[in-house]
């Protein structure tokens, strides 16, 4: 019997009938999740077929090479139309592979005819480029599209490629620990729903990739731009950046940067006026940057290295102000860091580890479990 593409075979029931031997899935009672971890080196791709009624969907490859797969990518999904459709699949993970990019084409274009919503890929090595599509065919119209190290063959291309394969209309775009962000700008089409751009657990980014990935005027919608992570040094250079690129945000997450004094002699920016919330805890700031928007309705300063209370002629205007874990604060939340005295660990004590680190591990350093 012919055996179905992998990523198809949760869309196409009537491809695989084939026994099951292994059982590398799992789905819970309510047929609301299903987990695969296909690990096993003849792994048995056809019990993906137990997670056809779940709705969140979450696929592991093992690190396998997709590639036996495409014998079937050219297969016209729209014969399965009525099935796809029938999908309760509304948010699908695919983790550890290596897949041909003309596979994940194929597989978008399947998932055209779903009602998925959420789309996220992890940890994926894309081979070859993605054919473009076909006049008719676009792929989901999805609202979240969520990347995480996923390495593309297309290089700075990658993202005009993939994008060619999705409705218009995504709102909210994760893509984190990127291989490359220097978008070839010219070529990507405008964003037009986006809403949240998140760039986050991109640590080499900084100001000046920054200003490579903000496309200019092609994210005109955009409300929420996240850089957590992101080796930002000064807000002053965001500004720069968001100016160039014509995005009016409300709100700017700057958490867990390095952030420092802007340099004197560094270009003035005036902030977008629709900016009104701003975020820059965990950012061992010694005291609060110059040039900050005159006026916000939120700002966080949470758990950096404030010694003295910020006079108000250094703040912005500002209704909610939060300056928790701050020395001048909490004197203790420095020497409270070691949790065997204190029995707490403290709020801001993940503050020093390096992000991307699972939440387990940052708990257990903190606490002195690992070295
Ligand atoms: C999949 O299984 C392998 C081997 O058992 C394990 O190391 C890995 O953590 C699992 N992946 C997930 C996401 O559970
Ligand atoms: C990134 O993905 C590749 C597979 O494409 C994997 O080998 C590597 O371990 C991943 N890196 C991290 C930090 O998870
Ligand atoms: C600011 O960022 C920190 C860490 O990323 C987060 O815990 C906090 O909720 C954020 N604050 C606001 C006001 O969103
Ligand atoms: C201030 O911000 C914090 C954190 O985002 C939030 O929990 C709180 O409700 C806000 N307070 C007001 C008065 O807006």
């Amino acid at each position: 019997m012919v055996r179905a593409p992998c990523l198809l075979l949760l869309l196409l029931p009537t491809l695989c009938v084939s026994e099951v031997v292994l059982e590398p899935c799992e789905v819970d009672d309510e047929d609301f999740r299903c987990f695969c971890n296909f690990t096993d080196p003849q792994p048995e791709w056809s019990n993906a077929y137990q997670c056809v009624s779940a709705i969140e969907v979450e696929i592991h490859g093992g690190g396998h090479n997709l590639e036996q797969f495409l014998k079937g990518a050219d297969t016209d999904p729209k014969q399965y139309a009525d099935v796809l459709k029938a999908l309760r699949l509304r948010r699908l993970t695919v983790a550890s592979a290596q897949v041909p990019a003309v596979l994940v084409a194929a597989f978008l274009r399947a998932l055209a005819y779903s009602r998925i919503k959420e789309l996220t890929l992890q940890d994926l090595e894309v081979t070859g480029g993605t054919p473009p599509p076909l006049l008719e065919a676009t792929g989901p119209a999805l609202s979240t599209l969520t990347l995480r190290n996923v390495s593309w063959t297309a290089g700075g291309a990658w993202l005009t490629e993939l994008q060619r394969w999705l409705k218009p209309g995504l709102k909210v775009l994760n893509i984190a620990q990127a291989h490359s962000l220097a978008f070839s700008c010219a070529h990507l089409p405008t964003f037009l729903a986006l809403t949240t751009l998140d760039l986050s657990d991109n640590p080499r980014l900084g100001e000046h990739g920054l200003t490579a990935a903000l496309c200019p005027h092609k994210f005109p919608a955009l409300q929420a731009l996240v850089l957590r992570n992101t080796g930002i040094q000064t807000p002053n250079g965001v500004c720069l950046a968001m100016v160039r690129a014509g995005v009016q945000p409300q709100r700017l997450d700057l958490s867990h940067n390095s952030l420092r004094a802007t340099a004197p002699g560094a270009p003035v920016c005036v902030w977008p006026r629709t900016l009104n919330s701003l975020n820059l805890s965990f950012a061992r700031l010694e005291q609060v940057p110059k040039g900050l928007p005159a006026r916000l309705s939120e700002l966080d300063l949470r758990c950096n290295r404030l010694n003295k209370e910020p006079r108000p002629e250094e703040l912005p205007t500002v209704s909610n102000l939060t300056l928790d874990g701050n020395p001048f604060l909490d004197p203790e939340d420095l020497y409270q860091e070691d949790p065997m005295k204190s029995g707490v660990v403290s709020a801001c004590a993940h503050s020093a580890l390096a992000v991307g680190m699972s939440g387990t591990l940052a708990v257990l350093q903190s606490v002195g479990v690992v070295a």
